[in-house]
């Protein structure tokens, strides 16, 4: 089949910078998908590393002005791959210039900037996609076609975890390559839309929306020095929160997050207990899915470990043989192969950026819980 090419301006060469490049160039070897990504341009802050950058991975050049990616007629597509304060303006020049868009998450720093980037696309009627990549884990896919098809009964319980431990010494400074996560003008908040945010989204996708929740965050270092001032300020960031929850399906759900859980780099699980079958997941273990069935005969009922490797399993069938492993990578280019697929037939990937403005609305609502100390409804996307 000839591929049409799809022109890509990246903004951002960091950490995700480098998840989506390799996903383009890995995409047309592994996915029949009916569009060719080109490396075209790449944007970042200093001018040096955004050549090296284009040079390690194939970007045809390199620039440290945003702006003129997306002036330039060139590009079909833009790839928002930096600070969470930065996506809105980006966002909203891109898709006025009727770029397709794939925005890292979370979608904005809060639900009214959310929504105006919701509008500008909705507006402009371009392809939109927000990188909430865990939902295409193929044991976290099938998790959510085992949900479907109703194998679980009615849902009781959702409970998940996103822990890490990196941000416990107070010489971690604020602002910044990586730790702008710690100042609250960049990132909007801390572990809240960082890692919850993800939770959340996988949640909803599998469980339904959420209705009301009922939160407590804490912030355990109060002042860091910022990389941007040389200054010792506020921090501004949760940097823990747990909250409790209803699902619109009635059941109930518990989320923790924090970066002061020793001993845990990014340990992101969930549960989830039906009437009769159970569900459970571990991103450290991302193989795996942990199944229980009631109606097992009760003499060898028990948890089963399915290792999701099998062609049959979501996504499997599209990388080696039964039995052998994919890892984190491999969801940034199901991630684009889907999106890539949507493009050609019209029909766009999920979540797209409203479906994000849902988890921007739980988001604002567990901070305003905390802060307010009582429950909130959530507003509906
Ligand atoms: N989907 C996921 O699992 C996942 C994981 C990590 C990050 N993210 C999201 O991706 C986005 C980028 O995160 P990252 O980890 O790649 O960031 P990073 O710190 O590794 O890279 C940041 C990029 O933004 C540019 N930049 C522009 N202005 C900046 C500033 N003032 N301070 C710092 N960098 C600046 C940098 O040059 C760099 O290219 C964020 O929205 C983040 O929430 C998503």
């Amino acid at each position: 089949m000839t591929k049409k090419k799809l022109n890509v301006g990246l903004i951002g060469y960091g950490f995700m910078g480098r998840t989506h490049s390799n996903a383009y160039c890995q995409v047309n070897h592994f996915f029949d998908v009916p569009y060719k990504p080109v490396l075209q341009v790449v944007y970042g802050l200093e001018e040096n590393v955004a050549k090296d950058f284009a040079g390690q991975w194939g970007y045809k050049s390199y620039t440290t002005d945003w702006h003129k990616v997306i002036e330039d007629d060139n590009i079909d597509q833009i790839d928002i791959c930096v600070p969470n304060n930065m996506h809105a303006e980006i966002a909203i020049a891109a898709a006025k210039a009727g770029k397709s868009i794939i925005c890292e998450k979370p979608l904005a720093l809060n639900g009214p900037q959310a929504e105006k980037m919701v509008e500008a696309i909705e507006k402009a009627g371009v392809a939109n996609l927000v990188s909430f990549n865990y939902r295409r884990v193929p044991a976290v896919t099938l998790a959510k076609m085992l949900i479907d098809e109703g194998r679980l009964g009615k849902i009781f319980h959702y409970r998940a975890n996103f822990l890490q431990d990196w941000t416990i010494s107070a010489n971690v400074p604020q602002g910044g390559m990586a730790t702008w996560r710690l100042d609250v003008k960049a990132a909007g908040s801390g572990v809240t839309g960082d890692l919850l945010a993800h939770c959340i989204d996988t949640a909803m996708w599998q469980n339904g929306r959420i209705d009301s929740v009922c939160a407590m965050t804490e912030t355990f270092v109060k002042k860091r020095m910022h990389v941007e001032t040389g200054k010792i300020e506020d921090v501004g960031i949760d940097d823990a929160c747990t909250f409790m929850c209803r699902f619109g399906n009635e059941s109930l759900g518990n989320f923790e997050s924090t970066r002061y859980a020793r001993g845990h780099k990014a340990l992101y699980t969930f549960e989830i207990n039906g009437e009769k079958a159970s569900i459970a997941w571990d991103l450290h273990d991302l193989h795996r899915l942990s199944y229980f069935d009631h109606s097992d005969e009760s003499i060898v009922r028990g948890w089963r470990s399915v290792h999701v490797t099998d062609g049959d399993m979501p996504y499997m069938d599209k990388w080696w043989v039964p039995g052998l492993q994919i890892g984190y990578e491999h969801t940034f280019i199901h991630q684009i192969a889907d999106f890539l697929k949507g493009l050609a037939e019209g029909k766009p990937a999920s979540p797209s950026f409203r479906e994000a403005l849902a988890t921007q609305y739980v988001c604002d609502a567990v901070l305003a819980s905390a802060k307010d100390k009582e429950w909130k409804t959530v507003k509906k996307a």
